[in-house]
């Protein structure tokens, strides 16, 4: 059973708001705000675990007093611990730690939970599924990374299916209520493939805010079905 929190029908749309237009963000915000997009995903870079910088808490509390959705942050910090706190007061739903960032990654989940707040695992391309065995009944949330993470519009990596596959056969192994989340290079064509091998959550960055018609794009990525 899923968590109640998540009673939006599948899959969930995420747009990514590090593909936004930084000059003008009220009217990437108002967009999507009257779009079928589930989530906010934001993006916060430190330039250390990943070669580029986003923003941090400052930038999401516009974003939290600019929508009423779900604010779903994704740390791609070294020691993520440090700003758990931070990121919650500036108005995150969803805090998800990279598990290649957090020497005790089981203590970090925990403390995000202790806020109140759901708890995800990111794993970059390389890190196994496997890895997770341990935590999975832990967490609300897994976002498996299927580009190299630090910057948007990069390629799909096909790697990703099979990974996808072997997590939601953990997770119903397990009876974890963990979503699924994929981000990185998601578009029309291969979102079906990506919601057939049992995603929850799409993020998509380029692939909406490039588009010649967002809303139509977030609409279509709503429709894809199992
Ligand atoms: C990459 C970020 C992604 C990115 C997705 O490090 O975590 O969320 O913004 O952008 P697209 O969908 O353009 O690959
Ligand atoms: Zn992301």
């Amino acid at each position: 059973m899923k968590n109640d929190y998540y009673l939006a029908a599948m899959p969930i749309v995420a747009p990514s708001l590090l593909s936004a237009n930084f000059l003008n963000l009220q009217a990437d915000c108002d967009l999507l705000n009257k779009s079928e997009a589930d989530w906010y995903h934001l993006d916060v870079m430190d330039g250390n675990f990943v070669p580029n910088i986003s923003f941090g808490p400052m930038l999401i509390q516009f974003f939290r007093k600019a929508t009423s959705k779900t604010c779903d942050v994704h740390l791609m910090i070294e020691k993520p611990e440090r700003y758990l706190t931070a990121f919650k007061e500036a108005g995150a739903d969803i805090i998800t730690v990279h598990a290649e960032a957090c020497i005790h990654l089981h203590r970090t989940v925990q403390q995000i939970k202790e806020l109140g707040i759901k708890a995800g695992i990111a794993l970059n391309p390389h890190t196994p599924v496997a890895s997770l065995a341990n935590v999975i009944k832990e967490i609300d949330l897994v976002c498996l990374m299927s580009v190299n993470p630090g910057f948007g519009g990069q390629q799909f990596i096909p790697a990703t299916l099979p990974k996808i596959s072997e997590l939601k056969k953990m997770i119903t192994e397990t009876n974890s209520s963990a979503l699924i989340e994929i981000d990185g290079g998601v578009t029309l064509e291969n979102a079906p493939a990506i919601v057939e091998a049992g995603a929850d959550v799409l993020v998509a960055g380029n692939t909406v805010f490039k588009s010649k018609d967002p809303l139509a794009t977030i609409a279509s990525l709503k429709r894809i079905a199992s």
